[in-house]
C-alpha cells in the first residue's frame, strides 16, 4: 500500500514537529551545559558490532534486528541503539589518547523490529549520552541527574527513577551460578524465550515481564546480595552524590536492563501515566565493552530517552510546549497589481528579519484575514488598488485592534519600530 507508511513508522508532521523542535532544542542546550559534544554515527553498521555490543542473548539483537546483505555480501544492520556505534566511533577514532572523560551525546532513529503498540515502534527516535574513560561514581549520579534535569525542564512530573548495580563480571559470576540453582528446578515454569537463554543469560529472567516468570523468579537471589566489595563501594557512593544533590531514587535489585553489556550500575525512569511502555529512558556503565569493540580497557557509562514516549508523557501530562508558528506581518492584498507589490513588500520584511507571509489562494480580504488569524498574527498590512495608487497600504495591530495609513516607503521602519518598542 503506497499511501500509509511501514508498520510501525510514523510521520512527523507540521503542528507537531514544533513540539519535537523544543525537544530538541532542550536537548542541545542541556548537553551543552553539561559538557557534552555531538557525536554522529551512520544508521547503519557492520552487524557484527551489535552480535558482539549489544550481545546476541538479547531481545533487541536476537529478534528486533533489522538485519541484511548489502551488494557487496556484507551482512549489515540498522541499529538498534547507539551505544554501540559511538563506542565503535570512540575506538575507531582513538578518542581514548584525548584527555578523558570523552562525553558525547547523539539524536536519532533507531530501529528494531518490535511488536508494534502504543509507545513501542520499529522506527523510533533516542536521545542518548555516553561518558567514556571514567569510572568515578559521580559521573554515574552526573548522568543520571542529567536525565532527571531533561525530563523537570520539559515539565514533566511524576517520574519514577529505578536504580541497581548488576556488579562486575566478577560478582556477576556467582550470582549467575546462585541464580541458575535456584531457577533449575523451576526451569518448565518459564516462559520459552527465558528456558532457551537459561544457561547463556539467566539475568533477564530477573525483569521478564511474563507473569509465569515472575512468580518462578519471586525470591530469587538479586544481583544486589552478591555484590563484590569494589562493585558494593561504587554503588553506594553512585547512591551518595544522588543524595547529595537530592535526586531521588528507587532502588530496584530486579532491574536488570534489556542489553548484555552493562556492569554496575543500571537505572531506568518510568511514566506510569503513558501506559504499558512506560520506560521514557534508562542506561547504566558498560566498563567491558570497549574492550569488547576491540579498544583499550576503558569504563564507560550512558543512557538513552526515547523521544516518542517523552512526547507522550508531556502530552498526558498536559506540559506546556511554545506557540507554534507566529507572523509578525500578514500583508492581505486585493487585485493582481496589489498582490505584486505585496509580493516585494513581503520580500522585503523578511529580508529584515521579520516573519511574514501572504496568500497564495486567491482568497477574499475577508478570508485573507481569517486566515492571517490561524497564526496569532501581530500585524497586517492591507493593500487594494485604491491604497496603491496613493503609495499607501492600511496597517493593523491585530493585538491593540487599532489601524493606521501608512507610507508603502516606511512601511518596514514602522513595522520594526514597533516591535522594539514591544521588546522594551
Ligand atoms: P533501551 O532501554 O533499549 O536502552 O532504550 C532506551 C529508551 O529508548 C527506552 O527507555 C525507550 O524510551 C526507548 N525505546 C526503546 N525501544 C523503543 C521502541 N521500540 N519504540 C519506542 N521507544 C523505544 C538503550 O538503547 C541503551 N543504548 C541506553 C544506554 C546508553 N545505555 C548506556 N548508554
Amino acid at each position: 500500500m503506497l499511501t500509509a507508511g511501514p508498520k510501525g513508522t510514523n510521520d512527523i508532521l507540521p503542528g507537531q514537529v514544533e513540539k519535537w523542535q523544543y525537544i530538541e532544542q532542550t536537548i542541545r542546550d542541556i548537553c551543552r551545559e553539561y559538557g557534552y559534544s555531538e557525536i554522529r554515527t551512520p544508521v547503519f553498521e557492520h552487524t557484527e558490532l551489535f552480535l558482539r555490543g549489544v550481545g546476541d542473548t538479547t531481545d533487541v539483537v536476537e529478534k528486533e534486528m533489522y538485519t541484511f546483505e548489502d551488494k557487496g555480501r556484507r551482512s549489515i544492520s540498522l541499529r538498534p541503539e547507539g551505544t554501540a556505534s559511538a563506542v565503535r566511533a570512540y575506538v575507531e577514532h582513538k578518542l581514548y589518547a584525548q584527555p578523558q572523560p570523552t562525553k558525547v551525546f547523539y539524536t536519532g532513529s533507531m530501529f528494531r523490529y518490535a511488536n508494534v503498540q502504543a509507545g513501542r515502534y520499529r522506527e523510533f527516535h533516542q536521545f542518548g549520552v555516553e561518558v567514556l574513560g571514567s569510572n568515578d561514581p559521580a559521573v554515574d549520579a552526573e548522568v543520571i541527574a542529567m536525565a532527571m534535569d531533561f525530563y523537570g525542564r520539559l515539565g514533566l512530573t511524576n517520574l519514577e527513577l529505578h536504580i541497581n548495580s548488576v556488579g562486575c563480571p566478577t560478582c556477576r559470576k556467582s550470582h549467575r551460578e546462585e541464580l541458575q540453582s535456584f531457577l533449575r528446578p523451576r526451569l518448565d515454569k518459564l516462559c520459552k524465550m527465558c528456558q532457551s537463554r537459561f544457561e547463556r543469560n539467566p539475568l533477564r529472567v530477573l525483569d521478564c515481564k511474563e507473569n509465569s516468570c515472575q512468580e518462578a523468579g519471586r525470591g530469587a537471589p538479586t544481583t544486589t546480595t552478591g555484590l563484590c566489595p569494589d562493585c558494593a563501594d561504587h554503588f553506594a557512593l553512585v547512591k551518595t552524590y544522588l543524595d547529595t544533590i537530592g535526586v531521588r531514587y528507587i532502588v530496584n535489585e530486579r532491574l536488570v536492563r534489556g542489553l548484555d553489556y552493562y556492569t554496575n550500575t543500571a537505572f531506568e525512569i518510568m511514566a506510569p501515566d503513558i501506559g504499558a511502555q512506560s520506560s521514557i529512558g534508562g542506561g547504566g556503565r558498560y566498563n567491558g565493552l570497549v574492550e569488547q569493540v576491540g579498544g583499550p580497557v576503558t569504563p564507560g557509562i550512558g543512557y538513552a530517552l526515547g523521544l516518542e514516549r517523552v512526547l507522550a508523557a508531556m502530552e498526558q501530562q498536559g506540559a506546556a510546549f511554545p506557540a507554534g508558528l507566529t507572523l509578525d506581518v500578514f500583508i492581505a492584498a486585493l487585485g493582481e497589481a496589489a498582490k505584486n507589490s505585496a509580493f516585494a513588500i513581503l520580500n522585503d520584511l523578511r529580508k529584515a528579519g521579520l516573519v511574514a507571509e501572504m496568500d497564495y489562494m486567491g482568497r477574499s480580504l475577508k478570508s485573507q484575514m481569517k486566515y492571517a488569524g490561524k497564526f496569532n498574527t501581530r500585524f497586517t498590512v492591507i493593500i487594494g488598488d485604491d491604497e496603491l495608487n496613493r503609495g499607501m497600504a492600511v496597517l493593523r495591530d491585530m493585538v491593540v485592534g487599532q489601524q493606521e495609513e501608512v507610507a508603502l516607503g516606511v512601511l518596514r521602519d514602522k513595522i520594526q519600530s514597533k516591535k522594539q518598542e514591544e521588546k522594551k
